[in-house]
């Protein structure tokens, strides 16, 4: 007896202000693998807070980007990818129960109470995450369109055609919440190097909070407390990070800032949810994602200090870990976004 093996291939691509990274998944039966990937740096000021700069130099780094992949298989000239976090905006906006014509009336009608916005200079689009006989609750994504244009049109001068362009929490949810443990109201923290994004997950995103604290702004300041030259500092805090053992003095007060920090801005989160949200429910847990969660101890570190349980993400639950050195701990949580991008296209029928 025979079965007919089709495979299917989807590609990511997250772009931030300072990386592109690629990835190429296949799902085979069931199992998903990596089939190609890649990463670039892109030189300072190439993008700037979600901005293309110098599209010339950002056309070059994506050709050399793909030229560079590892793996096999041809490249999709189909991806999927991302919206800069600073320059979109979601909301989720609660209505009376309408029909589906007159959902984006609605939406015009109900978000200007919220927000200021200009329904000719954006791109819109929604998704409803509960129907009930009192009415709806929509999710609704607002880009500005001359982002989504430069982004659409720099993509097409490689050849590529975005299908989809997404909001960075929504690929991250997608890989690190399962559905196992989708339905634990709980938080993902992105620590990256620009920024660090808190997203409030109850079934689905509820809202985005970006924190004022990021890899560069650790190694930044040890820089400036200890004069230290950067790629010393950036070494130091990663050996040290928060074990007693190894990291003393003046480090650990810099270090115990910055998880002060992110534990009051973690209970500022909390209770703004828990006060805004009529049906909120017990936060049960926090996962840390992107490579700042690799910063030693920070998960047990901060679990004592919030009393909720923090784990660091498993990148590798749905898809399987290419165990290679490429993807070692600290690349596996950079890549994330990449990798939940690529879920979406061998999922097309989910949003989240
Ligand atoms: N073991 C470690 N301990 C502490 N910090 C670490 C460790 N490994 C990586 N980092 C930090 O993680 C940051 C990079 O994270 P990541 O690759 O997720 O950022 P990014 O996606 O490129 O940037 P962004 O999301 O801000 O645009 C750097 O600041 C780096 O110093
Ligand atoms: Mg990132």
């Amino acid at each position: 007896m025979s079965f007919l093996n089709t495979t299917e291939v989807a590609f990511g691509l997250d772009i931030s202000d300072r990386n592109l990274r690629m990835i190429q998944l296949e799902k085979k039966s069931k199992k998903i693998k990596v089939q190609l990937y890649s990463e670039v740096k892109l030189p300072p000021d190439c993008i700037i807070s979600g901005e293309i700069k110098q599209p010339k130099v950002f056309l070059d780094s994506l050709n050399k980007m793909i030229k560079t992949k590892v793996g096999r298989g041809k490249l999709s000239d189909e991806v999927i990818s991302v919206l800069p976090e600073e320059k979109t905006f979601f909301k989720i906006i609660n209505m009376p129960l309408v029909s589906d014509e007159e959902i984006i009336d609605k939406i015009k009608e109900v978000l200007p109470q919220d927000i200021p916005v200009d329904f000719n200079d954006v791109y819109m689009d929604y998704q409803i995450m509960e129907k009930t006989d009192k009415g709806l609750v929509v999710l609704v994504g607002i880009s500005p369109k001359n982002i989504i244009e430069s982004y659409v049109d720099i993509l097409a001068k490689a050849n590529l055609i975005p299908t989809v362009l997404e909001i960075e929490s929504a690929p991250i949810s997608r890989l690190l919440l399962e559905q196992a443990t989708n339905q634990t109201p709980q938080i993902i923290i992105d620590i990256g190097a620009q920024r660090t994004g808190l997203f409030l997950h109850d079934k689905t995103i509820k809202f985005t909070v970006s924190l004022p604290i990021s890899g560069n702004n650790i190694t930044k300041h040890i820089v400036d407390t200890l004069e230290m030259k950067w790629d010393e500092a950036e070494k130091a805090k990663i050996v040290c990070g928060l074990d007693k053992t190894k990291c003393h003095g003046a480090l650990l007060e810099i270090f115990s800032d910055v998880i002060n920090e992110l534990n009051t801005r973690i209970t500022k989160a909390i209770n703004f949810y828990y006060y805004n949200f009529p049906d909120s429910k017990k936060i049960e847990r926090i996962v840390l994602c992107g490579g700042g969660a690799n910063f030693i101890d920070i998960a047990p570190v901060l679990e004592s200090k919030l009393k909720i349980p923090v784990v660091v993400s498993n990148p590798w639950e749905i898809i399987e870990n290419p165990n290679t050195s490429f993807f070692n701990d600290q690349r596996s949580q950079s890549f994330i976004t990449a990798l939940g991008l690529g879920l979406r296209g061998l999922r097309p029928d989910t949003f989240l």
